[in-house]
């Protein structure tokens, strides 16, 4: 074990000096315990994991995972593009969200991948018109928007009445589906927010899909799948984990005797404790009384904290025995491009290293290219190999596109 975390540290110094920073690190392995630990659950119900595409679409990491077995869970054409090149099968391909183009809903159609979860009601008429068109049949779902809290950051928040997600049950007439010839009501789906730890609350909102769907059945309306959503918290910002033995107890006992086919669409959950985004500080500086670091890093590479107020955990190369509060900026014009206030670690130097922790997850997703900065490399180590999985932008990448 020892040998295993000196060899990793040995690795990821080597790969330290030998890229420019700022880059993405992700380590495989941690991607492949994460699945190994949903698919190790002992969940007594027909289910599958639909991993969302947007926690992070590079294709090298949506390979591993569906390697491992899982389907995917898209919201837009290009993550469904992404998807279909990472090798999923389309059969193994939901597609999600409350603004769907008609580019976005033509594409699901024609790939006739396994449901379009709709948020809209007049989705429903632009699908089946367009899948008879082709001579198809769609499969949707409906999303319903359960009016529960995930106890959760109010800007991830997803799951109540008055949100854009969803539709709430008294907007749909279930009977009228029987009439539309080109599509194939099979899910009922939710997802009530993301960084969710209490999992009394996902309960909650699976027990209302469960009763919805039970009640359907009575009036014949059958319902083969329910879909519940990501969501799963991990350590990041917060020190507490999701009670993963008890949801598992609960979800057991709340589908007992049920036969409905579940599928959960966590995308956190996966990946985001696989990744490092090393960055080197560029300068330090006093104002006031405040020693600000500059890092080569900045919103444009991690929007997290500027947008949510998050906290990243971080690691500094320092060893100095001198503690020193800091505040770590980016190199962005604008003001809000801190990615840690008031933090006190060893003191550092110019040109040494700071690593953000568990940036996996809507981290590269959410990066941009503001201020024209090029979007970093990302790099995935395994044990003792690792290789670049994106490129780093050149600057002509910045211009592709634009004509003069
Ligand atoms: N399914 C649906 C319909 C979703 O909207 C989402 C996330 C997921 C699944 C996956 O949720 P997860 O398991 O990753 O929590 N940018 C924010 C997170 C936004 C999540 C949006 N929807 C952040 O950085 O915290």
């Amino acid at each position: 074990m020892m040998n295993m975390i000196i060899l990793r540290k040995k690795m990821i110094s080597k790969i330290i000096n030998e890229f420019t920073t700022p880059f993405y690190l992700y380590d495989e392995n941690v991607i492949e315990k994460k699945i190994q630990f949903l698919n190790n659950l002992d969940l007594n119900f027909s289910h599958k994991f639909y991993f969302a595409v947007k926690a992070n679409p590079n294709l090298a990491i949506l390979n591993t995972i569906k390697r491992h077995g899982f389907g995917a869970e898209v919201v837009s054409a290009g993550e469904l593009f992404k998807a279909l090149r990472s090798g999923f099968d389309p059969s193994n391909i939901i597609f999600d969200g409350p603004g769907k183009t008609e580019f976005d809903l033509k594409y699901a159609i024609t790939q006739q991948i396994r449901s379009i979860n709709i948020e809209n009601l007049d989705e429903i008429d632009f699908i089946n018109d367009y899948s008879i068109s082709k001579g198809l049949v769609t499969n949707i779902g409906i999303r319903i928007n359960p009016n529960i809290d995930g106890y959760t950051m109010e800007k991830i928040t997803t799951g109540k009445t008055g949100g854009k997600f969803g539709l709430s049950l008294d907007q749909i007439n279930f009977e009228s589906f029987s009439k539309f010839k080109g599509v194939n009501l099979t899910t009922l789906s939710e997802h009530i927010g993301s960084q969710i730890i209490d999992h009394h609350q996902l309960i909650k909102s699976y027990k209302e899909l469960i009763s919805l769907a039970d009640n359907l059945k009575k009036n014949n309306i059958l319902i083969e799948t329910l879909d519940f959503g990501g969501g799963f918290g991990v350590l990041d910002h917060s020190d507490k984990k999701m009670n993963f033995s008890e949801w598992e107890k609960d979800l057991n006992d709340a589908l007992k005797k049920k036969s409905y086919k579940i599928i959960f669409e966590p995308g956190r959950f996966i990946v985001a404790d696989s990744c490092e985004l090393i960055s080197k500080i560029l300068y330090i500086k006093k104002s006031g009384d405040k020693n600000i670091i500059i890092t080569d890093c900045s919103l444009s590479e991690y929007l997290r904290p500027a947008l949510y107020n998050i906290e990243p955990p971080i690691e500094v190369s320092s060893n100095s025995k001198k503690q020193i509060t800091y505040d770590i900026a980016g190199g962005i014009c604008e003001s809000t491009d801190y990615l840690l206030k008031d933090v006190t670690i060893p003191e550092v130097k110019k040109g040494e290293y700071i690593k953000f922790l568990n940036v996996g997850a809507y981290g590269s997703s959410m990066s941009s290219t503001y201020n024209s900065r090029p979007r970093p490399l990302e790099i995935m180590m395994n044990k003792n190999e690792y290789r670049v999985i994106r490129s780093r932008d050149t600057l002509e990448d910045l211009c592709k596109n634009e004509i003069m």
